[in-house]
């Protein structure tokens, strides 16, 4: 993990309180695995907290790379207002990534997202295509009019779509989507990123299946293992003394690492 005065490129909306920015700087060479994020700072002296944004796209061709956010609080409405040319302090690389090394060509992984948490799944369902992995994909939003990315999810592969309130797609959550899919699907591996509730219920659909990949959204300070604002609790843990930090052991961990 590193820090630098990174470049913004671009930033465009892409629905409402939905933004996408592109950064440049030496940090990209550390950035390769998908599920990753970046620590930054608000340029505002009374904003002391970073926000970590995981990656959404890594080019290392271009030196480039993209986030995705949603306007929340005051910290994500200043990058908000920021163009091309301005300038963050970032960290990172930070996180352990998608485990993209457990499959193999041929092989079919479920790449699952929801809301905010849809951006990392788009680098990591192209490095496993890359790797010759089939990709499914399965996007939730609240409705059409926050819905962002479709066709950049449909060039890569079999893309399903729901929506809270059935503007687009099927209506209800995507364990909608998933339970009609494994009715003739198997995985290989399941990944996904988005609210506790929809990462609870994969791993009820699939209690027997190793590969269930999850990130976790926490809150977080540091960003670094050292203050425990994002921890989680492990299984089996009679105590109940024992916990995982995600940002610094995660923010991904398989199913059967984690209490949901
Ligand atoms: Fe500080 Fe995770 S945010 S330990």
């Amino acid at each position: 993990m590193k820090q630098e005065i990174m470049t913004i490129v671009s930033q465009q909306q892409l629905a409402p309180r939905i933004f996408q920015m592109t950064l440049t700087g030496e940090l990209v060479k550390e950035m390769k695995k998908p599920g990753q994020f970046i620590h930054i700072k608000v340029p505002r002296a009374d904003l002391l907290l970073r926000r970590p944004i995981s990656l959404n796209q890594i080019d290392q061709s271009a030196q480039t790379c993209t986030i995705i956010y949603r306007v929340e609080g005051d910290g994500t409405k200043e990058f908000s207002l920021m163009s091309a040319g301005d300038r963050l302090d970032v960290m990172g690389p930070l996180g352990n990534g998608f485990d993209v090394d457990c499959l193999k060509a041929g092989q079919k992984a479920f790449v699952v997202g929801g809301g905010i948490g849809i951006p990392p799944m788009y680098e990591l369902s192209k490095q496993l295509q890359q790797r010759g992995i089939e990709v499914v994909h399965f996007l939730g939003y609240a409705s059409k009019e926050v819905a962002y990315f479709q066709n950049e999810f449909i060039e890569l592969g079999d893309t399903r779509f729901a929506t809270d309130d059935g503007s687009f797609g099927v209506a209800g959550n995507v364990g909608n989507l998933i339970l009609e899919a494994i009715k003739t699907e198997t995985p290989d591996a399941v990944y996904a990123c988005g609210a506790n509730g929809m990462l609870k219920m994969i791993a009820q659909v699939f209690p027997d299946q190793p590969n269930v990949f999850l990130s976790l959204e926490q809150r977080m300070a540091c960003g670094m293992g050292a203050c425990y604002a994002c921890v989680c609790h492990v299984p089996d843990d009679e105590t109940g003394t024992k916990s995982v930090k995600v940002c610094d052991e995660g923010p991904i961990f398989r199913a059967s690492e984690v209490v949901l």
